[in-house]
């Protein structure tokens, strides 16, 4: 008893008694306090961290202010348990009793500024809703997707239909022009070409006549003859029959060629011919080297590999221009001299047609876009870049491909493949 008191006198502040002395220092009791008191106090005082954490990470949150609220009174909750554990054995009632108003201050003060919160929260949509609403959005997502590629399909047919429509009234001149041309040189080559005919028959006939008379020289008197030998030495005679001879058949040969590029610009041209026909692709890539034969023959030596294909259902002309297009942009690889190879060939259902150069080849990353319209590498004023995206509508009305392999510093082959036979809808399309 004097034990007790002693302590009591020992452990009293302003007159009052540890809390510990009220449950007569039951161990049972105390440890139960202590122990419940730290522990609800450690997981008091974690959540408010817990709730500053999150406050920090999602600056979004719209009430980030109430959670700050929520952890101070949280916290003071947490220190009232500290306190009860401690006032077991310190009787610091006053600051417990402080703490308990502060706390109960800010706890009623959270509690009165949480209930007008509570509508506006119910407004919050629930995450449920936020799943719908993002489904919702992942729809319109997938639709506006789908929009903007039809979209840019519709660009690139414009686009394309736009460059088709460029280069067919660039082509439709050339081919005017080309028709015109032959058609007025025609004329001229046709009486030229019979005149050029008939003198080569007078000469015979001339120089027949000229031997007839050398024949009876014997009869002539000595004076006339050495006129007349002095006369054939002069214009030396024997030179002139040979030549007059080799110059008329040269000039023949010449107008023969002359005649055969006149027909080439008439067959590439084709002004005539809209519809499908069966035409020979052979002759077709004949008529049209002929036509480009001008850019072609001091860049490269062009060699023939034809397989003799069978004539197909096209439209010549335009098929043509497809060639042209080929053989130009082969030559234009060629920097200094190379070779260009045209090859042909067929598979019962198909025909194909190769232009093979020893040019400079086409960078990797251009493969894919050397037939979009307007897609050049050549400096300005060189080239347009519509004369693939062209070449390749064409074939594609024709129901072909065109295949492409390059190496680059090697060369590049381009391989026309065609339909023998134009599908009923290809025809249709056509002729429409
Ligand atoms: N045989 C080839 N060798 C190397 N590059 C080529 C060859 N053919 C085409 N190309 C590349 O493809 C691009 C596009 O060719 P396309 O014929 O469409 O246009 P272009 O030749 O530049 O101009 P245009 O034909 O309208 O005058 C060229 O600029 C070139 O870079
Ligand atoms: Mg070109």
């Amino acid at each position: 008893m004097i034990m007790i008191n002693e302590l009591s006198r020992l452990l009293a502040v302003n007159g009052y008694l540890p809390h510990g002395f009220c449950i007569n220092w039951s161990p049972l009791l105390i440890w139960t306090y202590v122990i419940s008191d730290i522990l609800i106090f450690l997981a008091y005082f974690s959540m408010p961290m817990a709730l500053v954490y999150f406050a920090r990470r999602r600056k979004d949150f719209p009430y980030r202010w109430l959670l700050w609220a929520f952890a101070t009174f949280i916290m003071a909750c947490g220190a009232t348990h500290l306190m009860g554990a401690i006032v077991l054995w310190y009787p610091l009632y006053g600051l417990d009793a402080a703490l308990k108003a502060f706390t109960a201050l800010i706890s009623v003060a959270t509690a009165v500024i949480l209930w007008p919160l509570i509508p506006q929260a119910l407004k919050l949509p629930s995450p449920g809703q936020l799943k719908r609403v993002n489904e919702e959005l992942q729809t319109v997502n997938t639709a506006l997707l789908a929009e903007k590629a039809r979209q840019e399909e519709l660009i690139r047919k414009l686009a394309e239909a736009h460059s088709q429509l460029l280069q067919s009234e660039k082509m439709a001149s050339i081919g005017q022009l080309a028709a015109g041309v032959a058609h007025e040189i025609n004329n001229p080559i046709g009486f030229v070409n019979s005149n050029l005919g008939t003198l080569q028959h007078y000469m015979v006939d001339l120089f027949k006549t000229l031997s007839a008379y050398e024949q009876s020289e014997g009869e002539m008197s000595t004076e006339t003859r050495g006129v007349l030998t002095k006369l054939k030495q002069q214009m030396d005679l024997t030179y002139l029959r040979d030549d007059t001879n080799n110059l008329l058949s040269e000039s023949i040969e010449g107008l023969q060629r002359v005649k055969r590029i006149v027909q080439d610009l008439k067959d590439f041209s084709h002004v005539d011919e809209t519809g499908k026909q069966y035409a020979n692709l052979e002759q077709g890539l004949d008529s049209t080297l002929n036509v480009v034969w001008n850019e072609l023959k001091y860049k490269a030596e062009v060699v023939k590999e034809y397989g003799g294909i069978p004539e197909i259902e096209c439209i010549p002309s335009q098929l043509n221009q497809v060639f042209m297009n080929l053989l130009t942009n082969a030559a234009q690889a060629i920097e200094a001299h190379g070779k260009i190879t045209l090859r042909t060939g067929h598979n019962g259902e198909n025909v194909w047609v190769e232009v093979e150069d020893t040019g400079k080849g086409i960078q990797p990353e251009h493969l894919d876009r050397i037939f979009e319209p307007f897609f050049t590498t050549k400096p300005v004023g060189t080239g347009t870049g519509l004369g693939l995206s062209l070449s390749y509508g064409i074939v594609q009305q024709h129901g072909g491909r065109i295949e492409v392999s390059s190496e680059v510093g090697k060369g590049s082959v381009f391989r026309v493949v065609l339909p023998q036979h134009a599908s009923p809808a290809q025809s249709s399309a056509t002729s429409a």
